[in-house]
């Protein structure tokens, strides 16, 4: 039987494997720190399993505070706020726990603590990130609770400027935590439907990353095998929130999706970037939406890829039409809409979307360099839901 606890160095310093959390203590220890802050979402700080994690890494000897005003998408503001608390409570680094949000926020805040420069001026665009002062950036411990964005093993943060509705990547290398633990215990309670959207997410930066242009066999492979970890146990996963399995494939297939697009994101996340900004909609959501549309628009320039990807997936129907197929039956088994019009996004924007769409940093990665004009007709036809 196969065992899933393993301690890995890449990407970084990983403690895969249920239970693992108990460890927290001491890699906050590995790091440093004596006194972290531990970021959080105010609705994982609700429930008991913080309070829980706290009191184990007390009784260790940490003095340890939490942080846990942010947004579900996170704002400029949190991470001033999370800045703040960091001082004042004279802490020396962090441990950011939860999703995406809490991720992106803790390793935001990380950065920012030793920096006096603002935020924005770390945005990811040419040699910004030259301007950290490297020595000024906190150590972090990630601890992902699901399984999505895989920001834990990501050098970035997204971070919404609220005065301009939109969001900024935040990067800077030495953003990669130092250490992560991946416990799948901590994501048994997640409901189904967080579990389908973020697996989702997961799904799409392994296959925007395995799409991408460019020399880059590498992530290529960790994409290739992650598409095949989602493909067996994400429909478990959803199935059964305690099956501990593939709980645990999911939380890696998730860390290689973020490792993977090192190479280049696409068409899913430069739509769902803007459309989340404006809508404050559930990211993983709007890349599952959005997932068919892009890749039938890209189909010309991917089909060689996708058809290689149904052959290692084994599908039955292979292909092109194969793979939309199996794409289009998961999205409906996980119950997840076909069309961002169900969900509330209205046509009155599409232009809007289009253009920022083509700006988006994410649009770099795409096989086709899409128009703005492209982008709104495709922003359109997921609105409307003609596939
Ligand atoms: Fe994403």
């Amino acid at each position: 039987m196969t065992t899933y606890v393993a301690n890995w160095n890449y990407p970084t310093q990983v403690k895969v494997g249920n239970g693992r959390i108990r460890e927290l203590a001491d890699a906050c220890r590995q790091l440093g720190m004596t006194a972290p802050l531990l970021v959080t979402d105010p609705g994982l700080a609700a429930l008991p399993m913080v309070p829980a994690i706290v009191a184990v890494c007390r009784e260790q000897g940490m003095k340890l505070a939490v942080f846990s005003a942010i947004k579900g998408n996170p704002t400029g503001e949190n991470v001033e706020d999370g800045v703040a608390a960091y001082r004042a409570g004279g802490h020396d680094g962090v441990i950011a726990l939860g999703g995406g949000s809490a991720l992106d926020a803790g390793k935001a805040i990380a950065l920012m603590v030793g920096q006096d420069r603002p935020l924005w001026d770390f945005e990811d665009v040419g040699d910004n990130w030259s301007r950290v002062k490297e020595e000024g950036v906190a150590p972090v411990v990630a601890v992902p609770t699901t399984a999505g964005t895989g920001s834990e093993v990501g050098r970035a943060s997204v971070i919404t400027d609220q005065a301009n509705h939109i969001k900024r990547i935040i990067f800077h290398p030495k953003m990669l935590p130092a250490l992560v633990i991946l416990d799948p215990g901590l994501t048994v309670g997640l409901p189904g439907k967080i579990t389908a959207a973020t697996g989702m997410d997961a799904l799409s930066h392994n296959l925007e990353a395995f799409c991408a242009p460019g020399y880059h066999p590498m992530a290529e492979g960790i994409a290739l095998e992650g598409i095949r970890l989602i493909h067996t146990y994400l429909p478990r996963a959803v199935r059964d929130g305690s099956d501990l399995e593939a709980r645990c494939q999911m939380l890696v297939a998730s860390s290689m999706g973020a490792t993977a697009f090192q190479r280049g994101l696409g068409g899913m996340h430069a739509l769902a970037h803007p459309i989340g900004a404006l809508y404050d909609a559930h990211h993983g959501l709007l890349n599952a939406i959005l997932m068919p549309y892009v890749l039938k628009a890209n189909e010309e320039a991917i089909t060689p890829a996708i058809e290689r990807l149904s052959r290692y997936l084994g599908l039955e129907h292979g292909g092109f039409n194969g793979f939309l197929d199996w794409v289009l039956t998961l999205r409906a088994e996980l119950g997840i809409p076909s069309s961002l019009g169900e969900i509330g996004i209205e046509l009155d924007r599409a232009e809007q979307i289009g253009a920022m769409a083509a700006v988006d940093p994410s649009a770099g990665g795409n096989p086709i360099p899409f128009t703005a004009e492209q982008y709104e007709q495709l922003c359109r036809n997921a609105i409307t839901g003609t596939l």
